[in-house]
């Protein structure tokens, strides 16, 4: 942040644009039609309709000009790239990890590892669960434990760390049940919670009891960025760490790994890591099976030396902090107009609380999948649901209701500027005003598995053209 002349900060940026896209924003009869067409489901929108796509920073991140120039000197061979040991090498030094499996994405290092290493009747205790993750243990009838504080899911709070695993319940667990657990999971920059970091501190406090009961410790990696950020401006103990001790620190206590390069290095792919040789000899069969040969593992070469080039990024403060910045930024303004938002702002995006924005709408009827519609056809901006929606029904049938139902405006790396981002404060702060208009939605269509993806639905009544109505009242013109 850097201070102005009035006393104002502001999250500078630091760094120029030098390639565009062209955005376009379609007008709110066309913003209208589009989410209809879409089944209110903001995954099924086409790009060409989205004024601001915030509905994720998977793969969406900016790349910068070095990663762009090393695009062009990739290894295009299938068996023994140069590319590959460019990126193992790249990997080596920044996790301090001896071994590295490619994979195409981050979902499937979690295939793989499930595949290895859960069983039927296993628990995966973790500190919040992520979707694809969740999908992949119980799929091979593991059952995720989330051992999170109170605090974790409490919309407001000044707790700084609200990505930390309760210890108390994992050694309770531990010492009543360590023979079935699979592994421990740690999740930097925890998603579904808004973005919120562990600390290093609780990590070294796992990884103790990890060791007393002989588990296994894997890290998530993905958010690791935001996560280093965190720990780096808030953890005391970390002041005066420079970025890549604390990686390597938070490295060696861990087993194992993973992570999505659509997030961690701002391209596309993933990976395994691990310093024990076993664990990768048992995962490694698994890459040629199911994502291409070891030495690219479903990935593109030019996005391998991307994700090389990005890593060493990572550990540049300036980079890391952009996105958390930017967040807080439009979180505060959000919050200065007393819009519920996730406090303290975290990673990855600004979350907003759709179980008081639309506390008139009940659980069952999706307020956060009704904010995710309403949002679009007020702005033109694609947020993802975070809530109920992304659950998945019990076996009777009977829907899952999210512990919180949140709207996420990810904010992909060094993609939006600030004019976007107040442009699109003040579009929710004229939802915010309108809230009582917006209404439930009910599905059409339902998948069984993972059905956020691609469910359709339909408004529960005709409040999407109230709301369109209104907004032409408002605005005058129809932008
Ligand atoms: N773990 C975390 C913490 C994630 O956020 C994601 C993806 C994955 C694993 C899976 O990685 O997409 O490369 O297969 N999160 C995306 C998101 C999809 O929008 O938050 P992937």
């Amino acid at each position: 942040m850097i201070k102005l002349f009035s006393g104002q900060e502001l999250p500078l940026e630091m760094h120029k644009v030098r390639i565009v896209q062209k955005l376009n924003l379609p007008n709110i009869d066309e913003r209208q039609k589009a989410i209809t067409d879409a089944g209110n489901n903001t995954f099924l929108l086409k790009n060409k309709d989205v004024f601001l796509d915030m509905l994720t920073d998977s793969g969406s991140n900016a790349m910068s000009d070095r990663q762009q120039s090393a695009m062009f000197i990739a290894d295009d061979s299938y068996a023994g790239s140069e590319t590959f040991y460019r990126l193992e090498n790249a990997l080596q030094k920044f996790f301090g990890m001896k071994y590295f499996l490619p994979t195409h994405q981050g979902r499937a290092c979690e295939n793989i590892i499930s595949e290895t290493f859960v069983k039927d009747g296993d628990f995966v205790p973790m500190n919040y669960h992520f979707t694809t993750t969740r999908a992949h243990i119980a799929k091979r009838g593991g059952t995720v434990l989330e051992l999170f504080k109170d605090s974790s899911l409490e919309i407001k709070s000044d707790d700084l760390f609200k990505g930390n695993m309760d210890l108390d319940k994992l050694e309770k667990l531990a010492a009543e049940k360590a023979d079935k657990i699979a592994f421990v999971r740690m999740e930097a920059g925890t998603n579904l919670i808004g973005g919120q970091p562990f600390s290093l501190q609780n990590l070294k406090d796992v990884k103790k009891i990890c060791e007393k009961y002989n588990l296994m410790l894997v890290l998530d990696a993905s958010l690791l960025a935001d996560n280093l950020y965190f720990i780096k401006t808030r953890e005391e103990a970390c002041k005066n760490m420079e970025l890549n001790e604390i990686v390597l620190k938070m490295a060696e206590l861990c087993d194992i790994i993973y992570f999505s390069a659509r997030k961690l290095g701002c391209a596309r792919g993933g990976g395994i890591c691990s310093n024990n040789e076993d664990l990768i000899e048992r995962m490694k069969e698994f890459i040629p099976l199911f994502e291409g040969f070891l030495t690219y593992g479903g990935m593109s070469v030019r996005e391998m030396e991307a994700i090389a080039v990005g890593l060493e990024e990572t550990l540049d403060f300036d980079m890391i902090s952009q996105g958390p910045m930017f967040i807080k930024y439009m979180a505060d303004r959000l919050i200065e107009r007393n819009i519920p938002v996730i406090t303290p702002a975290g990673g990855l995006g600004c979350h907003l609380d759709a179980m008081s924005f639309c506390s008139h709408i009940p659980q069952n009827e999706y307020p956060a999948g009704a904010l995710a519609a309403a949002l679009y056809i007020t702005g033109g901006i694609r947020g993802m649901e975070r809530g109920t929606l992304s659950e998945e029904r019990d076996e009777n049938g009977i829907e899952t209701l999210s512990s919180m139902e949140l709207l996420r405006l990810a904010l992909p790396r060094r993609v939006f500027t600030l004019s976007q981002v107040m442009f699109a404060v003040d579009r929710i702060d004229w939802l915010f005003q309108n809230r009582e208009l917006i209404g439930g939605l009910k599905f059409t269509k339902e998948p069984k598995i993972l059905r956020f993806f691609f469910g359709m639905l339909e408004p529960t009544s005709d409040w999407q053209s109230k709301l369109v109505n209104k907004f032409k009242a408002d605005f005058g013109d129809s932008l």
